[in-house]
């Protein structure tokens, strides 16, 4: 018999995760219970799911009650059901670090009995033992992992996590959305999962638990390949990403050219992204995956037209580094749009922007067509 069970909820009644990010799929809040001498909960789930949670919490325990519920991460989509376990269980004994119980007033009174850990302290259940890792800001300062070593099992809190329902998504690639979900959610802290990575390399781990996402269990060397890329900000494929910001579609005729000289050179990937339709997550997720990108924008109020700048400001807000960029800009009169994505790049930590910047005045000419062919070899000759 299964001494570790998930008892998460998948939730597909969600549009927006975290009010900002499309899930068409879904998304899992994912919880676990191991039952031993003791019996341990590893963090609840968001309120919205409480119900199905709470009955998949009752129906593993088959009659017996919650020792621990350890809380790995306080964000709502982990935390919203803690009260719920407490109502039931109000002899459980919460599990957190020093962090976690500074913030958990924020959240939730709580007058019951708490343990606090720090690194290396280890909770034993009997045959089961967990061993805690702080691994703060892998999403929020209180975040900490822990590792089982009967069961050989990394409980990763949001590391490794992806978005999508796991009944909806069983057959899907791992790294499509877990790459959204790592740029968009966790990219910005890139030192902090090195850190991580560092301490689960000193471990022998046989199975990986995420809060979010499929149980990884085969070929972990692969996920943990993956996370060391993207934390180093290293790109993953050789590639361009060519995100447009187009206002009657004479910039998008613009990019569209550049890319077609790029594959009739030889690019074979070459990802043509329309801000002004595109779910930005996904473009952002593409900015980090590719080793080169282009910025097309058209010109707008003095600046540039506002999807590009947002994309900027996503970009710049995950830590966007260590690219090459080619710049495009549309103007009817005095353009505006290169000096702007300029000056935004500039603040951003090893970004090479390549020479020429393509100037086009209201439609693409064939008199242009030398300046985007010139871009199209930069890129070429940038390529890693
Ligand atoms: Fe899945 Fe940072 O919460």
């Amino acid at each position: 018999m299964d001494s570790v069970r998930y008892i998460g909820v998948d939730d597909v009644t969600i549009d927006l995760f975290e009010n900002q990010y499309r899930v068409p799929e879904g998304v899992s809040y994912n919880s676990y219970l191991i039952l031993d001498e003791k019996t341990a909960v590893l963090d609840t789930v968001d309120k919205r799911a409480g119900e199905e949670w709470e009955e998949n919490l009752l129906r593993e325990l088959s009659g017996r009650s919650v020792d621990y519920l350890v809380l790995h991460h306080l964000e709502p989509d982990h935390a919203g059901s803690i009260k719920r376990l407490v109502e039931r269980f109000p002899d459980v004994v919460l599990v957190g670090n020093a962090k976690t119980f500074q913030m958990l007033p924020q959240f939730f009174h709580f007058e019951g009995k708490t343990l606090t850990v720090k690194e290396g302290d280890c909770l034993s259940l009997g045959e089961h033992e967990l061993r805690f890792l702080l691994a703060p800001m892998v999403h929020w300062p209180e975040v900490m992992l822990s590792y089982e070593s009967k069961e050989k099992i990394l409980f990763s809190a949001d590391a490794f996590g992806k978005f999508g329902a796991i009944a909806k998504t069983a057959d899907d690639e791992w790294a499509c959305e877990a790459r959204r979900y790592y740029f968009n959610i966790v990219g910005k802290y890139g030192p902090a999962v090195q850190t991580v990575l560092k301490k689960a390399s000193a471990l022998d781990i046989s199975a990986i638990y995420p809060l979010h996402g499929p149980i990884l269990r085969d070929n972990l060397g692969y996920y943990l390949g993956l996370y060391q890329t993207w934390s180093s900000y290293q790109p993953e494929d050789r590639g361009v990403l060519i995100a447009v910001a187009s206002i009657h579609g004479n910039t998008m005729e613009a990019a569209q050219s550049l890319a077609e000289l790029l594959r009739a050179a030889g690019e074979e990937k070459v990802v043509v992204s329309d801000l002004a339709r595109v779910d930005m997550a996904e473009a952002v997720e593409d900015a980090f995956r590719y080793d080169r990108v282009v910025l097309a924008a058209a010109s707008y109020d003095g600046g540039v037209f506002p999807c590009m700048q947002e994309f900027l400001n996503h970009l710049k807000s995950k830590m966007y580094q260590n690219r090459t960029v080619g710049l495009v800009e549309n103007g009817s009169w005095g353009p505006t749009a290169g000096k702007v994505m300029r000056s935004l790049l500039e603040t951003m930590k090893d970004v090479s922007i390549l020479e020429p910047q393509v100037t086009i005045r209201s439609t693409l000419k064939s008199t242009d067509l030398p300046a985007l062919k010139q871009l199209a070899d930069a890129l070429l000759a940038a390529a890693r």
